[in-house]
């Protein structure tokens, strides 16, 4: 856990603390190592299969484990071959890559995978699904400060919906979207939240803060994040944690959150 001092926050009655889940290991990051864990143990040692695009943190995650668990790995990935650095690491790490058109992306049909590849689990993309969720859930026991928000990123909405599901009486989570139009994460959260059985009216989800959408900048959100670097000497990702905080920001100049707030990086 790591204090912000920031005179902004501070004016507005904001104690600002950075739960680092990113600090973890260069390849598997806290978050997704909390999201697969679960998935690890129902694959039960059967391949683990997964989804997701050639520049996909998750695809490396998944890899990554499955070399180090000595489990096998396959990614669907959507889109021609690529030479990314996720594709390679993946790749490095024995994962079968299996290319899909973008049609054939979004059918997501698990049919002719199954006669292709056997019995496999599957895992959704981004690590989407109730033993995802009861990973995330695990985070708020390990934070010991007493906080009253918790602010994270938006993507699938799966850490949204696990760390709602296990905060305590009077404490929030608000998550940021990173996508445009991601008002649907509303639902997306409510369907997780009950599927892992662990429903909660806790946390909202912000709309304003995705600069032109998934992956997408700003010069105001470049400002921001090279602002921040310097005044706190912490990198933001651009992709999500920039936008959470530029939010998280926004929202306690407007006096909309107070108190002690816990920001996740993942
Ligand atoms: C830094 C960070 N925050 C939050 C998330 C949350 O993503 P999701 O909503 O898919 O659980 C991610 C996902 O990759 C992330 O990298």
């Amino acid at each position: 856990m790591q204090e912000i001092a920031d005179d902004r926050l501070a004016a507005a009655g904001v104690r600002l603390l950075l739960q680092r889940d990113d600090l973890r290991h260069p390849e598997l990051p806290g978050g997704k190592w909390r999201k697969l864990k679960h998935n690890l143990d129902a694959a039960g040692g059967r391949p683990i299969l997964t989804f997701g695009g050639a520049w996909s943190n998750h695809i490396r995650a998944t890899a990554f484990l499955g070399h180090e668990r000595g489990f096998p790995t396959i990614g669907v990935i959507r889109g021609e071959e690529r030479p990314t650095p996720v594709l390679a690491s993946a790749a490095q790490h024995g994962m079968t890559l299996r290319y899909v058109t973008r049609g054939e992306y979004r059918a997501k049909d698990v049919a002719p995978l199954r006669d292709e590849f056997g019995d496999f689990h599957l895992v959704p993309e981004g690590g989407a699904n109730a033993y995802g969720v009861r990973g995330c859930a695990e985070l708020p026991a390990e934070i010991d400060e007493d906080f009253d928000v918790f602010c994270c990123a938006a993507g699938t909405g799966t850490m949204l919906a696990g760390v709602a599901s296990a905060l305590r009486p009077g404490q929030r989570a608000i998550g940021f979207s990173v996508l445009k139009g991601g008002a649907f994460l509303r639902d997306d959260v409510a369907r997780l939240q009950e599927s892992a059985g662990a429903p909660s009216r806790n946390w909202s989800i912000e709309t304003e803060f995705h600069f032109g959408g998934y992956a997408r900048r700003t010069p105001a959100l470049d400002a921001f994040l090279d602002d921040f670097r310097v005044r706190h000497d912490v990198v933001l990702d651009r992709v999500y944690e920039a936008k959470m905080m530029y939010g998280l920001f926004e929202l306690a100049a407007r006096r909309e959150i107070t108190g002690t707030v816990v920001a996740l990086l993942a």
